[in-house]
């Protein structure tokens, strides 16, 4: 009996020990360096790609444009990888760089002899709500949209992958969804603001004289001087094109194949960086860099002797109109 029991036990101990061997033997084996070279009966996607030129074969879907397997996109994906945050970094930044240069060496521009105390209408209230509406729209598509281009590798080392992928997909809706309020406030300001926005010699004048901010002079001007013009078509234009690539891009295939999705990828995104780099030059003007500009959009008056240093010939005929607060108006030079 002992001898059966002895028989037993080493035959359940040899059983064990083979047992910890077969367990353990793959992660050893994946331990030692191996000579076998996994990739070798591989070809290189590259090689591949430069034999057959394109890779063909059967599929189901019932959609023709979903059956790409491989896009052609590589002159796109290094556009969007990398020539369009060159684009972005040298034109925002850059544009920072000389509006701080510029108020540094120019400073704000006052208002000459003070404010007069005596004010006229300078845009009504639907005219701020639109322009406060299309604003509050741009920034945020401005915010998100750098997001895309430049989130990923700004923000994941600071607040994580997850927070990332969180902010990332709301950020999304966002630029998705105030799309709408801001093609509607860009085509109403294009109707609003027509009449005043054509060119004419005065806008010749205007710019020859630096505007009266590069310089001390007070060129004359109707209700939007030449600079604001341009603001105006960059709006209207910059604007349209940037809603009509960016539906293109949100209605994918409807009106285009990938090529022309790319296209419009690459034109939304350029449209959008110089976008930006010139609103910030008009947020400077509204802002700091102006004294009481910015009353005409906030509040909706401009006071009488800011109207003279910087839309003479616009004071002039509302003077005529009666449309100034406060007494008679000296005439404008
Ligand atoms: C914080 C942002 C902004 C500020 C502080 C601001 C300020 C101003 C001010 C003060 C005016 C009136 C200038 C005057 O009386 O002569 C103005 C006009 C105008 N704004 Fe803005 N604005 C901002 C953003 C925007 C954005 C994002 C757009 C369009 C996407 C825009 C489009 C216009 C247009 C087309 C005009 C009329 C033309 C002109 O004066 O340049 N603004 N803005």
């Amino acid at each position: 009996m002992a001898r059966i029991g002895l028989v037993w036990s080493s035959l359940i101990g040899a059983l064990s020990l083979c047992l910890v061997a077969v367990t353990t033997l793959p992660a050893v084996a994946q331990q030692q360096p191996s000579s076998v070279n996994p990739m070798a009966q591989s070809v290189k996607e590259q090689e591949l790609l430069k034999e057959l030129q394109r890779i063909q074969g059967r599929s189901s879907l019932p959609d023709a444009r979903t059956r790409v397997l491989e896009q052609p996109g590589r002159d796109w994906r290094h556009f969007h990888q990398v020539t369009l945050r060159w684009i972005g970094a040298i034109v925002i930044l850059g544009m920072l760089a000389v509006l701080m240069l510029f108020y540094l060496i120019r400073g704000m521009v006052r208002i000459e002899g003070g404010r007069s105390g005596r004010t006229l209408v300078r845009f009504n209230a639907f005219e701020r709500f639109v322009h406060w509406m299309t604003a509050t729209c741009f920034i945020v598509l401005a915010l998100t949209g750098l997001n895309v281009t430049f989130g990923k590798e700004l923000l994941t080392p600071l607040i994580g992958p997850e927070a990332f992928a969180a902010w990332a997909q709301w950020a999304k809706y966002a630029h998705n969804y105030l799309s709408f309020p801001f093609s509607i406030g860009v085509v109403l300001m294009f109707l609003l603001w027509i009449a005043w926005n054509f060119p004419t010699g005065t806008d010749m004048r205007w710019l020859k004289e630096g505007g009266g901010i590069v310089g001390n002079g007070h060129p004359p001007a109707r209700r939007f001087n030449a600079g604001q013009k341009m603001i105006y078509w960059v709006v209207v234009l910059g604007g349209g094109a940037a809603a009509i690539t960016g539906y293109l891009l949100m209605f994918p295939f409807y009106a285009t194949d990938v090529a022309g999705m790319q296209t419009a990828q690459m034109v939304h995104g350029i449209v959008g960086m110089l976008f930006i780099a010139i609103m910030l030059a008009h947020i400077y003007i509204g802002t700091i860099g102006m004294q009481g500009a910015f009353e005409g959009m906030g509040k909706g008056e401009v006071d009488v002797n800011w109207a003279r240093q910087h839309h003479s010939l616009w004071l002039e005929n509302e003077t005529r109109k009666g449309r100034v607060s406060g007494g008679t108006v000296a005439p404008a030079e």
